[in-house]
């Protein structure tokens, strides 16, 4: 599945282990790390590399967006523009185990990937203290799924990390097991009114009971094995407004090709053929190519149905059916 292996330090959850975690993730490195909630596999949100290695490891046949944890407002409000209905929810359960989904801001060094080319960004600043230390100590924002292989239960100690990720993420910062033991309750915040997306640990009561009015949710009808709890979201798909045409080897009149591998193109995901840098350049270099006043269409050249190959392909798939 993963196409790079790699050893798996153990580190231990004090002020020693902390700068070793947060050095990892400056690098560019995937390192698990615990929440109230779940075990995250973290990257740092700004390195499209490094989220782009998070599929990988996980073999996450799709990329459905994911959660940045943050430390605190000062950098939430770096990465988004902070809708006036977030405020009420922000204000009295951050830190914990609620997420947001917010507008990203403007020309932000935010990875293209945790959004899966959308407009928005899930936030999360998790109650956990040793992960809000990592987050602070790191100084970026940190993108993290849950921290298990594709399929597979979500863990709430180390040792469940290891047991489906061991030799193919960088390390795990061991902090015992999760207070909750549930994911994060997932909130719309950026249209016109709140939506719940996915019900969590943070009841949906408790939410209603603060806010004083009932949320609307959107119906359980998850098409997604990676994720049985979190319907909604993958309704919402990025599109190019210009037809995509695939495994094009050649290009026709007015169109932009992507390349990959032998495939020059006008710009390639990889020229040297490699997955996880293709991954780390998809949503950019469609945004960049649909761009009606320049192209008719965009064709991309063949990927390979290997590894990260394969959720690649999926998205591809999908925006030209759309
Ligand atoms: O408790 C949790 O939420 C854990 C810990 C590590 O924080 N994380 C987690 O991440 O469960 P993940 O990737 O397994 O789930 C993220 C959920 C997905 O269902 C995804 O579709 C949704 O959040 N999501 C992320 N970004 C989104 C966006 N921009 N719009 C809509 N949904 C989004
Ligand atoms: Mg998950």
């Amino acid at each position: 599945m993963t196409e790079s292996t790699r050893t798996t330090e153990r580190i231990s959850l004090d002020a020693q282990g902390l700068d070793r975690a947060a050095t990892l993730l400056r690098k560019g490195g995937l390192v698990a790390f615990p929440t109230e909630t779940v075990y995250g596999l973290g990257a740092d949100a700004t390195n499209d590399r490094a989220v782009a290695s998070i599929f990988d490891a996980k073999g996450r046949p799709r990329f459905n967006p994911l959660i940045v944890h943050m430390a605190d407002m000062a950098m939430v409000s770096r990465y988004t523009d902070l809708p006036d209905s977030a405020a009420a929810f922000a204000d009295r359960f951050w830190p914990g185990p609620l997420t947001l989904v917010l507008p990203r801001k403007e020309g932000t060094r935010l990875s293209e990937l945790v959004s899966a080319g959308l407009s928005t960004v899930a936030v999360r600043i998790p109650a956990h203290g040793g992960a809000r230390d990592m987050i602070r100590i790191a100084d970026r924002p940190i993108a993290a799924p849950s921290a298990n292989a594709s399929g597979k239960l979500s863990p709430t100690e180390a040792a469940h990390v290891l047991a489906s990720l061991d030799g193919r993420i960088d390390a795990v910062l061991d902090g015992g097991a999760c207070s909750v033991g549930l994911e994060s309750t997932v909130v719309d915040v950026s249209g016109d009114t709140p939506v719940i997306l996915r019900t969590g640990g943070l009841p949906a009561e408790a939410l209603e009971h603060a806010l004083g009015y009932t949320l609307a949710k959107v119906s359980d009808t998850a098409d997604e094995a990676d994720a049985p709890k979190s319907p909604g979201m993958l309704l919402k798909h990025y599109a190019p407004g210009l037809s995509l045409r695939l495994n094009a080897t050649t290009v026709r009149e007015g169109e932009a090709l992507i390349g990959f591998g032998p495939i020059a193109g006008d710009e390639s995901l990889s020229a040297s053929g490699d997955l996880v840098e293709a991954a780390s350049r998809l949503f950019q270099l469609l945004h960049r190519y649909d761009d009606p006043g320049r192209y008719s269409g965009i064709a991309v050249a063949p990927i390979p149905e290997t590894g990260i190959g394969v959720a690649i392909n999926d998205r591809l798939t999908r925006a030209a059916r759309g």
